[in-house]
């Protein structure tokens, strides 16, 4: 590149040419029709606003704008329980599955109906009212993936009382931090867990987190395992004696009127720092966003048995396990434990079991499956399956392709779909039966939805360039805030483009004006004045045969600023050897280039990801610039990363 060419601001390197047209049977059947491209962004959510929702009372605005604060559904009052189940039930849809759940332990499983669901939404929403929850009382909720978690966040949305759902995966500290933090003074939790055939300790950690939560002064507790355990006098109510006392009747405890912008829930996400964001979001427009999005982009229709397989501490669960599809009359699969318990064909198990016809899962999980082989989904009929989505991070081209032929069949639309906690709903994304996919691609912004890539100078970058992923319009579902810092709001997602929301990620655009998304621009590598996306470099690794994994990122180096340290997860029986690692090597060249050539490989059976399945590049740069590691509180498995700093230490490296 000559001196005089501005350095582009992420270089685009990786070229991926293959293209999956929508079957004209898929389209001709779809919720999305291409003329949804064409709709203008006020009649659109007018429109989704009006049809989507049941109303109290009709709101008279659609949405004001004062940066960074926007207010969407003016003056309506609605009840978010009541949308999501009451309303199915009035119009006579009791006697459908709302959810099959299907416990960790083989064979234990219930059937949820609508009607179902409200009697037991109603009976815990009695209970929590008897013990002093009213109209914006702040719960927090500490649950596995039980039935009783998406009936208790439905019968705080019933009272009007906001929740804050914590993870069970997370600490006592990380729980009574959020408690503390959004002044909780009910905290619902369960008796234990299970996960992979061992239990959690769930109330057991809640009572920890309490000893520093002095404000929450009453705990329920579900039973699960149906373990002994102490309860504290006055404090501790056992869930079921709670609602044995309660009616089922639902005039006996009915839907608060909320306002479009009461607050429906807040939910934490780590930032740079330790201190965790809870991000606001409201009841009209949150609501209308997942619903809307739920709809089009996984083309639901009435007999759909439809699974996320998320957990519902995450926004993913949240938005798409409880609000949108509930919202939406769909039938759900919950189910509360890991892929391979007992066996890595567990999910197919699920699918097939229940016929499931859309699946909801990460490129974590993917790259898991395709890790343990594809054997395991070859026993099972995964025929009913027709959409397939992804979310959580870019998904490599290896493991999109894995996913449509293995699991789609070679036949299903795959929908990767890219958005935030901040987000709350799905923001770009292809539509099934509209859409030409690209394996990697998040393809185009939903409808009523205004992204855009600018470069270091906020100007937007034309085909082929890298640059910030912006979102210049508001939009309904979008975060009201991070609550009670105003001033980390303006500071994290305002400040980088003034009066554009900065998600934080870096993108490209084709020629097609489809969005390659390359990950946090906070782990963009700089090689020689080179600014290198990591997923490309990983994408390029996943692309050879014997890998299953990669994470890259930058360690300081005098020659070229920084250079690319390569971890890398085998399929199988490859074997990590200096053959391997010259071949990897040379593969990432004849990708993407030589200047994205790994300086370093690390063969490592796991890598280091969030409860959340997200790769920590952060910590992975301070393995490999032999650093103390910082805050590892959100890492699944510290003994990942351990044994990672043991191999950093000996593996082998460029003699340049
Ligand atoms: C990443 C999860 C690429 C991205 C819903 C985003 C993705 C962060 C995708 C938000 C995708 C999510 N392609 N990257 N399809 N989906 N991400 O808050 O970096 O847990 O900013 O929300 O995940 O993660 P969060």
């Amino acid at each position: 590149m000559s001196p005089d060419t501005p350095s582009p601001t992420i270089d685009a390197l990786f070229l991926e040419e293959r293209r999956y047209p929508p079957s004209p049977e898929f389209g001709a059947q779809a919720n999305a029709q291409p003329d949804i491209y064409e709709r203008n962004f006020d009649e659109f959510w007018e429109t989704e606003g009006r049809e989507r929702l049941t109303w109290f009372e009709p709101f008279d605005k659609l949405y004001e704008w004062e940066p960074p604060y926007a207010r969407w559904y003016l003056g309506g009052k609605l009840n978010v329980c009541f949308n999501c189940v009451d309303r199915h039930v009035e119009a006579g849809r009791g006697d459908k599955v709302a959810y099959f759940w299907e416990g960790e332990p083989v064979g234990e499983r219930r059937e949820i109906t609508f009607a179902d669901l409200q009697a037991d939404v109603v009976r815990f929403a009695g209970a929590l009212r008897r013990l002093g929850v009213q109209k914006g009382t702040p719960v927090g909720i500490y649950m596995g993936m039980v039935p009783e978690l998406p009936v208790a966040m439905l019968a705080c949305a019933r009272l009007g009382a906001p929740h804050t759902v914590v993870f069970g995966g997370f600490s006592a500290e990380a729980l009574s931090d959020r408690l503390n933090d959004m002044g909780c003074e009910v905290l619902i939790t369960q008796d234990e867990g299970w996960r992979k055939g061992g239990k959690v300790p769930l109330k057991q950690n809640a009572d920890a987190a309490l000893e520093q939560s002095p404000g929450v002064r009453t705990m329920v507790v579900a039973r699960r395992t149906g373990e002994e355990m102490p309860f504290e006098d006055g404090r501790d109510h056992p869930w079921d004696e709670l609602v044995a006392e309660e009616s089922d009747d639902p005039a006996s405890c009915p839907c608060e009127p909320m306002d479009s912008e009461d607050l429906l829930y807040l939910l934490y996400t780590s930032g740079t720092t330790a201190k965790p964001k809870g991000i606001a979001h409201t009841t009209a427009g949150y609501l209308v966003g997942v619903a809307a999005t739920h709809h089009y982009i996984f083309d639901v229709k009435p007999d759909s048995v439809y699974w996320c397989a998320a957990d519902i501490g995450w926004v993913t669960g949240h938005s798409y396990i409880v609000y949108g599809p509930l919202c939406n009359g769909t039938t759900s699969v919950l189910y509360e434990g890991t892929p391979d318990f007992p066996d890595r064909d567990r999910w197919w198990d699920i699918v097939e079991r229940y016929r499931a016809d859309i699946l909801y899962t990460a490129p974590t999980a993917i790259r898991a499956h395709m890790k343990w082989g594809s054997e395991h989904a070859e026993k099972h009929d995964l025929s009913s399956l027709r959409v397939l989505g992804s979310v959580g991070e870019p998904i490599n081209p290896e493991a999109w392709m894995w996913y449509r032929e293995h699991i789609g069949g070679g036949r299903t639309p795959i929908v990767d779909t890219w958005w935030q906690t901040e987000t709350g709903m799905i923001m770009i994304t292809p539509l099934p039966g509209i859409t030409t996919t690209k394996p990697g691609s998040a393809t185009q912004p939903f409808p009523g939805v205004d992204a855009v890539v600018l470069s270091d100078e906020g100007e937007e970058v034309g085909p082929g360039g890298g640059g910030y992923l912006v979102l210049r319009r508001p939009w309904p579902a979008m975060l009201r805030g991070i609550y009670n810092a105003h001033d980390r709001y303006v500071e994290t997602y305002w400040s980088r483009f003034p009066g554009m929301y900065f998600t934080g990620d870096g993108a490209k655009v084709d020629g097609h004006r489809d969005f390659w998304l390359m990950g946090r621009v906070d782990d963009v590598m700089n090689v020689s004045g080179h600014r290198i996306s990591t997923i490309e470099v990983e994408s390029a690794l996943v692309d050879h045969p014997s890998v299953a994994e990669a994470a890259v990122c930058g360690r300081a180096d005098a020659a070229t600023g920084q250079a690319i340290v390569a971890f890398v997860s085998l399929r199988g029986s490859a074997e990590g050897s200096l053959e391997m690692l010259d071949e990897l090597r040379e593969h990432v060249a004849q990708k993407i280039g030589k200047i994205a050539r790994p300086a370093n490989i690390v063969f490592a059976p796991e890598l280091p990801k969030t409860r959340s399945g997200k790769i920590m590049r952060r910590l992975l740069r301070d393995v490999s610039e032999h650093r103390a590691l910082g805050d590892t509180t959100t890492l699944a498995d510290p003994t990942v990363v351990e044994e990672l700093q043991d191999r950093a230490a000996t593996a082998p490296s460029e003699e340049a």
